[in-house]
């Protein structure tokens, strides 16, 4: 997979990107924001787990975010099961040195409609703990919608927060395919 954005492309990962993975992965400040399933101290190890995840997946559905030819960020969706199939978690991080540069903005402005589209999914979650409003503002820039809080949902790094919970949905494509199946059966 590639996408060309302005400021960044976003690909596969690769086991070439071990290094620049684990320099930017291993940081306190990103393992703050996401869940317990991003662990910190972010070790050699556990980038060859990542990567041994991906491989195991019939199609990977996580991404590198590249920078002047370094990997120095992921991105992703995690597609729900059964009754939850046309759904997934968007979820995304980026090294400390590239913040505030409008990177994860290009980013998840192109990805979103890119696995909603390749995943035949009518729904994008993303949960934002309440002390990142980088992140609440980088979805609001993407189209996403602020559906409500849940109160007291989280907790991390010691202390109990709300989660903000934002969603993306679009299911025109999905209704106008099950709509022409409906008329080919008809
Ligand atoms: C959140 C994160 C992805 C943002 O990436 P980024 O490339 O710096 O984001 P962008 O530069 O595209 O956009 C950030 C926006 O937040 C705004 N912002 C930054 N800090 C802010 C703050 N404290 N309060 C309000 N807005 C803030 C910026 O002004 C910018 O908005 P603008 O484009 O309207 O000016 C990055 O900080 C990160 O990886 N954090 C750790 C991991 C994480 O939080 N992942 C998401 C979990 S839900």
């Amino acid at each position: 997979m590639q996408l060309a954005c302005s400021k960044c492309a976003i690909r596969d990962w690769s086991p070439a990107d071990e290094a620049d993975l684990v320099r930017h992965a291993d940081n306190r400040n990103i393992w703050r924001n996401l869940t317990h399933m991003f662990p910190h101290p972010y070790t050699a190890a556990d980038a060859h787990q990542w990567f041994a995840t991906l491989a195991a997946m019939p199609e990977p559905t996580h991404w590198a975010i590249e920078v002047d030819g370094h990997a120095v960020g992921g991105i992703g969706v995690s597609i729900g099961e059964g009754v939850f199939s046309k759904k997934a978690d968007f979820g995304y991080w980026l090294g400390e040195p590239y913040w505030g540069r409008g990177i994860m903005t290009d980013a998840a402005s192109a990805v979103a409609p890119y696995a909603m589209e390749r995943f035949g999914l009518c729904r994008l979650e993303a949960a934002v703990f309440a002390w990142n409003p980088a992140s609440m503002r980088v979805l609001e820039r993407c189209g996403f919608v602020r559906e409500g809080i849940s109160r007291a949902g989280v907790f991390k790094d010691g202390q109990i927060i709300d989660e903000i919970d934002y969603a993306l949905v679009d299911c025109g494509r999905l209704t106008s395919a099950s709509s022409r199946l409906t008329h080919t059966l008809g």
